[in-house]
């Protein structure tokens, strides 16, 4: 079968390679992978930039690289009763974490990190790491959900979000898109902060009910604070990292939510502790999630016929443009490859 293979920390290591078909074993589906989407992680994998470079999570190289993928089911491995033959999944790349809540062992096994990812034609996965797709996605659009939909449900989970809550998302990346989507489903206020006018205008589209450009004024927090008559939102989506996280404790209200994904501008933020304590704020982590957590945010997509935000699909010759789409941040929502491998 094809594949695209990653020998080391940079991407101008990334080459096609072939490898023996897989067959599947005992629990395992086999899978004709149809799309993939890129996250930030892929391209922090993609250039060395991922975690610690040793530990149970660390990187290994090779590695067929991205974490998220589409596929259907073209072969079911013995003891496999949950799906079908012609089955439409999503991948989600902890294959360890079925549900339940994290550990170093759920959390750390992880596919385009130290698992074989998505860019491969067929792919032996367990099937209780896989999620049968809303009826009404197409490929590209499934293979938008794993990471990104997971996450963003986890965060409205974690602050129990309902309606007339406030929820702010710091850019309009894969998590914030499907934050707002998903925040607006479950009946929230949602405040959409980005560097481009044009981006939320597109925020506005999908629902957004403030939205703040924060290049023009920096302080969005304070915005936030006006925009909730001086309370603080409920639930904040922290995307950004350490340039942002401060901000983030200043725009939560008492009792709210900051919920930790992302590190875009980096990892060590100085943190006034008054400001978790003054205020009793939850400040909870997040590292994706589990199979079950995906298949729930599925469940919510389905049941609101939610379209995934796609900026832009690619074909798989045009993969090193979608990294580097993906490094500037120039995309709204996600970015989807299409799995259009060569005939031969
Ligand atoms: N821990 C987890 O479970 C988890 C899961 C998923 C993702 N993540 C992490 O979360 C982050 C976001 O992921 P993603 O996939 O949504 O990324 P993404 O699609 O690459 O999002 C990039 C967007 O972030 C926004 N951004 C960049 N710097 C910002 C700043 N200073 N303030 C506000 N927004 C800023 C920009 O939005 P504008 O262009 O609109 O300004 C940019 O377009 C990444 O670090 C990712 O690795 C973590």
């Amino acid at each position: 079968m094809h594949a695209l293979q990653l020998d080391g920390p940079r991407l101008d290591t990334l080459r096609p390679v072939r490898l023996d078909d897989p067959a599947p074993g005992h629990g395992e589906i086999l899978l004709r992978m149809r799309a993939v989407s890129l996250n930030y992680l892929d391209h922090a994998v993609a250039i060395g930039s991922y975690g610690s470079s040793s530990g149970p999570g660390a990187v290994t190289y090779p590695l067929i690289p991205v974490a998220d993928g589409a596929g259907e089911v073209v072969a079911l491995g013995a003891g496999v009763d949950s799906l079908a033959v012609g089955d439409r999944v999503a991948v989600h790349p902890k294959v360890s974490w079925p549900s339940g809540r994290a550990s170093a062992a759920k959390a750390a096994p992880m596919r385009g990190v130290n698992r074989p990812g998505s860019l491969r034609e067929l792919a032996a996965v367990s099937a209780d790491s896989v999620v049968k797709a809303p009826a009404h996605l197409g490929w590209e659009q499934i293979a938008t959900l794993p990471i990104a939909a997971t996450t963003a449900w986890n965060g409205l989970v974690a602050a129990d979000i309902g309606p007339g809550h406030t929820v702010v998302v710091l850019g309009t990346g894969g998590v914030s898109i499907f934050a707002l989507q998903l925040a607006k489903a479950r009946g929230a206020r949602v405040i959409v902060t980005s560097s481009s006018d044009e981006k939320l205008a597109r925020a506005r589209a999908l629902g957004a009910d403030f939205v703040h450009n924060y290049r023009r004024d920096p302080a969005w927090d304070v915005a936030v604070r006006e925009m909730t008559g001086g309370l603080g939102a409920n639930l904040v989506v922290e995307n950004a990292g350490a340039e942002t996280f401060s901000r983030s404790l200043s725009s939560a209200r008492h009792g709210g939510t900051v919920f930790v994904v992302g590190f875009l501008t980096g990892t060590a933020a100085q943190v006034d502790l008054l400001a978790i304590i003054g205020k009793a704020l939850r400040v909870v982590g997040n590292n994706t999630g589990s199979t079950q957590d995906l298949a729930d945010a599925c469940t919510a997509i389905a049941a609101q016929r939610i379209e995934p935000a796609i900026d832009r699909t690619f074909a798989l010759a045009d993969l090193r443009e979608a990294y580097g789409q993906m490094a500037r941040g120039a995309h709204f929502g996600k970015l989807a490859v299409t799995l259009d491998w060569p005939r031969s």
